[in-house]
């Protein structure tokens, strides 16, 4: 599937603020969880709708409201925690798991750590979140965990991706339609995304 770049011009200027070495972590923790919020819009343009009856104070209607899969919403801690919030303003039924991965300061490979998911997830369309997709390397353990437990509908958000991690993930996995709201230049020696916004789990919980 291609990957879906998400140019709207408030999720552009928001993400030139985020980029600044200058914003604060109260700043960037708003502004994630907005840019998540938009993206969430975006991202759920192909929900199935049923129609329905009821009844305006007016008139009878039939009107539409969503149907089919529930969703789950599993952001890669710990920057993709950073994200919940956004999207939990537009779906606030969806329910939500959590997968730890931290990737090795030298070999750059995730180690998971952590992995609580709903009891129902396989039943569930699963948008999975982390705000930056460098190597690939996270999200494609972490798409294949889910995928592991019978998960069969899966979406990844990500707020910033090296052409690197959109290559390896859309490779890894090509069923999994990929949202990333800009599409950087390259990864340096650290696999640091250029021009990136630093280290986004250390930039919203102010860890360094
Ligand atoms: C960051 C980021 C991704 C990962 C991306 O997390 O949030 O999960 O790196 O890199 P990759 O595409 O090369 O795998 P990190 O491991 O720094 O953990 P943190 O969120 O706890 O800071
Ligand atoms: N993780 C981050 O938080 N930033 C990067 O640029 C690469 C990995």
């Amino acid at each position: 599937m291609n990957p879906m770049i998400m140019d709207h011009p408030l999720i552009q200027h928001k993400i030139s603020l985020l980029r600044d070495k200058n914003t604060g972590s109260k700043e960037f923790r708003e502004l994630i969880s907005e840019i998540a919020m938009l993206m969430c819009y975006e991202a759920t343009r192909d929900l199935p709708l049923k129609e329905v009856e009821i009844e305006t104070p007016v008139a009878m209607a039939k009107t539409k409201v969503i149907s089919g899969r529930k969703m789950a919403f599993v952001p890669i801690l710990r920057a993709g925690l950073g994200m919940v919030e956004g999207m939990l303003a537009l779906v606030p039924a969806a329910k939500v798991g959590h997968i730890g991965l931290y990737r090795d300061p030298e070999t750059f490979e995730p180690h998971e750590y952590y992995c609580k998911l709903p009891m129902d997830i396989v039943s569930r369309e699963v948008y999975v979140l982390d705000p930056m997709l460098a190597t690939g390397g996270s999200a494609v353990d972490a798409i294949q965990m889910l995928k592991d437990k019978g998960v069969k509908h899966i979406k990844f958000l990500c707020v910033i991706a090296a052409p690197e991690g959109l290559k390896a993930l859309t490779e890894a996995h090509p069923d999994v339609q990929v949202y990333c709201a800009n599409l950087d230049e390259k990864l340096n020696e650290h696999k640091y995304i250029v021009p990136g916004l630093g280290d986004a789990g250390d930039r919203i919980f102010g860890t360094k």
